[in-house]
């Protein structure tokens, strides 16, 4: 290995860690479990659907990746525990979790329906908020801790229209991590956020009409989508315990700017 090889690895290798990535058959979760698994950690696709989470572990094992899957509910509590149960039985240990699940409906604000507005919550950040309650209680017993990842948006620091209940949540994102992240900072326990810009996916393409799209690529000073791939390396900058050791409570856009422009 060369030299600069072995700095790298040293700075972002994951090997013999254990990733867990809720909603990780997704579009990002799934990008972002090859990133993270081509660092040589073990990834625990978890997610709802079982022929998603065969199918995503299958091309990431096509890859070189060891990876295997445990489905989940993130509504539900004990979905939850038997995910981190499943997960400890296998690998002996949790040392890393995304938070990757996600919804979004998006209406005018006096068509919001209450019903829709708690099931984007449950998601978004209850069961955020429920998955570190439960990993972090696991991590706490590992010898070096563990780091947790939670996705965010650019509605996390802006509203964007007509997505109320999901800019309201993905606001609570930042405010949970950074909360999670004081309390635990001096027991090994990092939480981060990365906060992606617009990255065409199933979840959001019901919502990109022509106008909407338009005013994305106005606001967006690199005039351009992103590439899910490009949220890797913040994402590994950010789980990595010896490359992000003092990074906590940290939120990363990943947006071409988004975030930065006022025009
Ligand atoms: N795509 C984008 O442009 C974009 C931008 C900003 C933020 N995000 C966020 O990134 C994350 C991933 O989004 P994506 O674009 O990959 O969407 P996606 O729909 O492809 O992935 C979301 C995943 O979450 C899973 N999920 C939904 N409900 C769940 C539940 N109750 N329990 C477990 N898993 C559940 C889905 O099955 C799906 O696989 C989401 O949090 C989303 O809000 C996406």
């Amino acid at each position: 290995m060369s030299t600069f090889s072995a700095y790298l690895e040293k700075l972002f290798g994951l090997s013999g860690e254990t990733a867990v990535i809720i909603g990780g058959a997704g579009e990002l979760g799934g990008v972002l479990g090859a990133g993270i698994g081509q660092a040589g950690a073990h990834i625990i696709v978890a997610d709802m659907s079982e022929p998603a989470c065969k199918s995503r572990v299958e091309k990431l094992n096509n890859i070189g990746i060891s990876a295997e899957y445990l489905t989940v509910d993130i509504t539900n509590r004990d979905s939850i525990k038997s995910l981190l149960d499943k997960s400890t039985k296998k690998t002996g240990k949790v040392d890393m979790l995304v938070n990757c699940a996600g919804i979004n409906v998006g209406t005018p604000f006096l068509e919001v329906d209450p019903a829709t507005w708690d099931k984007i919550f449950a998601v978004n950040l209850k069961g955020m908020m429920e998955s570190c309650q439960i990993f972090i209680e696991s991590m706490l017993k590992n010898e070096n801790g563990g780091s947790i990842l939670n996705i965010g948006s650019v509605n996390s620091d802006r509203p964007l229209s007509r997505v109320f209940a999901y800019a309201a949540s993905k606001a609570g994102v930042i405010s949970l991590t950074q909360n999670i992240a004081q309390e635990f900072a001096c027991q090994k326990i990092r939480c981060n956020a990365i906060c992606p810009g617009f990255f065409p996916a199933e979840q959001n393409r019901k919502i990109l009409s022509d106008e909407r799209v338009a005013k994305i690529m106005e606001g967006t000073p690199m005039r351009r989508y992103g590439s899910p791939d490009e949220l890797v390396g913040a994402a590994l900058l950010l789980l990595s315990q010896r490359a992000g050791s003092y990074i906590t409570g940290s939120a990363v856009y990943v947006d071409g700017g988004f975030t930065c422009s006022w025009f």
